[in-house]
């Protein structure tokens, strides 16, 4: 059933297996880019597939788009990890989607990526925050796979700007030696070749607030989709995977940004999506040309990562001594609020503790002393 329609591309209101199984031609695709739904603890609004079956769900659209790829193909598939139900550990559904895709289905791995979303906030709070015994996790994996090894692909699409000192190098000059590691550093390293090779870690904010769609589902008192992603996360790929005219799908398409992004940079694609609202909404993406491609210009082109060192000191000596239980017993809620400053940093010192321990035997031994 064919919901809407641009010169480019598609929305079809449609269970995107049976679609593929019924309508989609053999090696007629040069790129599906899409985020499934994961297999989260906090369910959204559309469903979410549970984390033991998840693997089984998904083998069925992996064999329909091994089927309906072009040879020079890429599969690009945005998954987030989850937790297990009640403790600090992590599931392994996405790695083991990754293995059934490549060793059941056929897919090769072409490179995986990171999408770190800066401003992602601290989950689950019960562990990152009020345990403190894991840290925030921030970033989603981005698995690139492809038919054959030799997917078609440029790296020349996706350049960053030098950094300052390789801006300076090729400004004033370098002279060609051989590195201490034995890399030999030859004069072909001065030339500018427009922008520094990326690496596979993505800083994408997710932070979308006054956008023409959301204002289009607003105005219309549509609800907008729970789980976009950024329109730069498949502009990425699109760019990196496909040429002008080539033919993009994404089976799970929620908003339609993969849509929008294909339409503005002039590929042929197709979105399925099942919920009748989100594609109410997805409708506002394509309305005009102010519209199309209108991005929150607020985000900084870069972000500082500190090196895991920033705040270390040259003695651990003052380190908070860890929790023997791993966390398990949760820190009381009186601690808090007497020490309401610095909530559960209830220091003791392994200075302390060695005193204490000392102290201790002290004691002991004066009591064993005077039996
Ligand atoms: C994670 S969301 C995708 C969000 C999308 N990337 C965006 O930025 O708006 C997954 C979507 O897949 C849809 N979905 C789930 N199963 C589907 C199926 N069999 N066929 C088509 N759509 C499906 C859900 O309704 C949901 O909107």
């Amino acid at each position: 059933m064919k919901v809407f329609e641009t010169d480019l591309g598609q929305i079809i209101q449609q269970d995107s297996l049976a679609y593929m199984r019924e309508q989609m031609a053999d090696e007629s695709l040069d790129l599906i880019f899409t985020s499934p739904p994961f297999a989260l603890l906090r369910k959204k609004d559309y469903g979410n597939v549970e984390e033991h079956r998840y693997v089984a769900w998904f083998e069925e659209f992996a064999h329909q788009f091994h089927r309906i790829l072009k040879p020079t193909g890429s599969l690009v598939i945005d998954i987030g990890g989850s937790w297990i139900p009640g403790q600090p550990t992590r599931s392994l559904y996405h790695f083991e989607l990754l293995i059934m895709l490549c060793r059941r289905v056929g897919f090769y791995l072409a490179q995986e990526f990171y999408w770190w979303n800066p401003s992602k906030l601290p989950t689950p709070a019960e562990w990152v925050n009020v345990r403190r015994i894991r840290v925030k996790d921030a970033v989603n994996c981005v698995f690139w796979l492809s038919k054959t090894p030799w997917p078609k692909a440029s790296n020349r699409r996706v350049l960053v700007p030098y950094s300052d000192s390789m801006q300076a190098l090729l400004e004033n000059g370098y002279s060609a030696k051989l590195r201490p590691s034995g890399h030999d550093i030859s004069d072909k390293f001065q030339v500018d070749n427009g922008g520094a090779i990326p690496p596979n870690l993505l800083a994408i904010p997710n932070t979308e607030s006054n956008s023409y769609y959301l204002r289009y589902c607003r105005d219309r008192n549509i609800k907008p989709h729970p789980a976009r992603f950024p329109s730069k996360l498949p502009e990425y790929f699109i760019r990196m995977l496909t040429d002008e005219g080539n033919f993009v799908f994404d089976p799970f398409g929620g908003s339609c940004v993969t849509g929008e992004v294909a339409e503005r940079l002039d590929r042929r694609w197709l979105c399925c999506e099942i919920v009748d609202e989100y594609i109410e909404g997805a409708k506002g993406r394509f309305e005009s040309q102010a519209s199309l491609g209108e991005t929150t210009t607020d985000s900084p082109a870069s972000y500082e990562i500190y090196n895991a060192w920033a705040l270390w000191s040259a003695s651990t000596e003052d380190d908070e001594v860890l929790p023997e239980d791993g966390g398990q017993k949760r820190p009381s809620k009186n601690k808090k609020s007497k020490t309401s400053q610095k909530p559960y940093k209830v220091k003791v010192t392994r200075k302390q503790l060695r005193l204490f321990e000392a102290d201790k035997d002290l004691t002991s031994e004066k009591a064993t002393s005077s039996d």
